[in-house]
C-alpha cells in the first residue's frame, strides 16, 4: 500500500503560500464557541509555518451551509479565537476565489495568516467542483491537509485541489490521529464494543453494517436509536428520525446474526416536552405522542456500564443523548466515566471520535483517560471500517 505523503518539518516553506485545510467546526451557540479542542489541536502547525515565515492560507467549513451564506455559519467567532492566539497578523476574507482573490492573497508577507470565509459557502466546495478546486489551488504554492475529520469527505479543499497543486501533504495532526487508530486496529482485543450514536444518522448507518463484521457488541445510542424503535414498532413520540432506514436496519440485525455480533439498544430513555425541559425518565414501551427522547435512562446506563466493565475494547462515536442542555448530559457522561475507568484500572484500549462527543465530554468535573481522542467522528468510522477515505488517498 502506498504511504502517505507527510509534511516534512524540515521542508522550507519561507515566502512559500501554504495552504492549510483544517477542521475548525467547532460547535458554536449564539456565535460563541462552546468548545474549542479542535482549534487548539490546529495552533501548533499554525505557529510552526509562522516561524517557519510561511504564507498561510487556511480553509476550514463550518456546519453545512449547503452553498448559502447562512450568517450563524460563518467563521467570524473563530476568526476572532485565532487573531488572540496567534502572534502574527491574521486577516479575514470574505469574497469570492476569483482573480481578485489571487490579487489580495499576493500581499501576504511572511508568516501572515488569511482566513477564508466558511468554504460550504461555496456550493462548488460540496460538489468537488474540479474549476473550483482549480481556482482554489491556485492561491497557493503548498497543499497541506490537517483535517483528518474531514478526510472522508469527496470535497473540493480536500479531495480535487490536490490535482491541481504543485505539493500536497498529510499535516501533523492528521498523523497522529492515523498512527493513534492504526494502534489500536492493530492491538485490539476481544470482546470489542462499538457504541454508535449522535444526530448525523444517515452518514453512519451504512458504516455501522460494515462495522458488525469487526466488533463483537453493537451498542446503538443517541437519535440513531430511534430509528430502532421505529424499526421495532416503538413509538417515539416527537423525537427525532430519518426516514425510510427499516430496510437497511433490517440487513443490519440479518448481518449481526450471522457474525454473532450482539445489538444493544435502549431499554429506557430520559423523554422531554422540548429540548429545553427536564427530563423523566420512561420505559421504552411507554413513550407517549408529545414525548421527545433526548437521552438514554438510568436501565440502559446500567446495561452499558456492564457491557462496558466487561470488553476488552472499546470504541465510540456520537452522544447519547442531547447534551447540550445538562438535563440530557447523565448517559452520556456515564458511558465516557465507565470508558475511563476502565481505560485506567482494567487496560482497555479505548478510542472515542467526534466534535460532539469531544464537546459533550469536556464538560466532565473529573479527569477522563482514552487510549486516544479522535477530532474525528465520521471520519473515523470509515477509517475503521477499512476504507480508504478521499481525502487520504490523494495524498498517497
Ligand atoms: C465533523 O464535524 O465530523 C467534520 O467537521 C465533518 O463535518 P461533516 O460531517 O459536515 O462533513
Ligand atoms: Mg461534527
Amino acid at each position: 500500500m502506498d504511504e502517505i505523503n507527510f509534511f516534512p518539518d524540515n521542508l522550507d516553506v519561507q515566502n512559500q503560500k501554504v495552504i492549510l485545510r483544517l477542521d475548525l467546526n467547532v460547535p458554536l451557540r449564539d456565535k460563541i464557541i462552546q468548545d474549542d479542542t479542535r482549534i487548539v489541536l490546529c495552533l501548533p502547525l499554525i505557529k510552526r509555518l509562522v516561524e517557519k515565515k510561511a504564507k498561510i492560507i487556511i480553509i476550514s467549513h463550518l456546519g453545512r451551509p449547503k452553498g448559502i451564506k447562512v450568517p450563524e455559519l460563518s467563521l467570524i467567532p473563530i476568526y476572532k479565537y485565532l487573531k488572540k492566539s496567534l502572534p502574527t497578523n491574521v486577516y479575514f476574507y470574505m469574497g469570492n476565489l476569483d482573480e481578485d482573490a489571487q490579487d489580495k492573497f499576493s500581499h501576504l508577507k511572511e508568516g501572515e495568516i488569511i482566513l477564508i470565509e466558511n468554504i460550504r459557502y461555496f456550493k462548488e466546495e460540496s460538489n468537488n467542483d474540479e474549476d473550483f478546486a482549480k481556482r482554489l489551488s491556485s492561491l497557493g504554492d503548498i497543499y497541506i491537509n490537517d483535517a483528518f475529520s474531514c478526510s472522508h469527505r469527496k470535497q473540493a479543499s480536500i479531495h480535487n485541489i490536490t490535482k491541481f497543486i504543485k505539493k500536497s501533504f498529510a499535516g501533523p495532526l492528521l498523523k497522529k490521529e492515523i498512527n493513534a487508530i492504526n494502534l489500536v486496529i492493530q492491538n485490539k482485543k476481544e470482546p470489542v464494543t462499538c457504541i454508535i450514536g449522535g444526530s448525523k444518522i444517515s452518514t453512519k448507518i451504512n458504516v455501522i453494517s460494515s462495522l458488525i463484521e469487526k466488533v463483537n457488541n453493537l451498542v446503538i445510542v443517541g437519535a440513531m436509536a430511534n430509528n430502532f424503535f421505529i424499526y421495532k414498532n416503538l413509538k417515539i413520540g416527537k423525537s427525532l428520525v430519518e426516514e425510510n432506514t427499516n430496510e437497511i436496519i433490517r440487513t443490519i440485525y440479518e448481518k449481526a446474526n450471522k457474525n454473532k455480533c450482539k445489538i444493544i439498544i435502549p431499554e429506557d430513555c430520559m423523554v422531554g416536552s422540548s429540548f429545553t425541559s427536564d427530563g423523566i425518565n420512561k420505559d421504552i414501551n411507554t413513550i407517549e405522542d408529545n414525548d421527545i427522547i433526548l437521552d438514554i435512562g438510568t436501565k440502559t446506563i446500567e446495561i452499558l456500564k456492564k457491557i462496558i466493565d466487561q470488553s476488552k475494547t472499546v470504541l465510540w462515536n456520537g452522544p447519547a443523548g442531547y447534551f447540550e442542555n445538562e438535563n440530557f448530559l447523565i448517559g452520556t457522561m456515564s458511558i465516557a466515566e465507565a470508558i475511563s475507568k476502565n481505560t485506567v484500572e482494567n487496560s482497555l484500549i479505548s478510542i472515542l471520535g467526534g466534535g460532539d462527543t469531544m464537546a459533550a465530554i469536556k464538560q466532565s468535573k473529573n479527569k477522563l483517560f482514552f487510549t486516544h481522542l479522535s477530532t474525528a467522528g465520521g471520519a473515523f468510522l470509515e477509517y475503521l471500517e477499512g476504507k480508504d477515505l478521499p481525502g487520504l488517498s490523494v495524498l498517497k
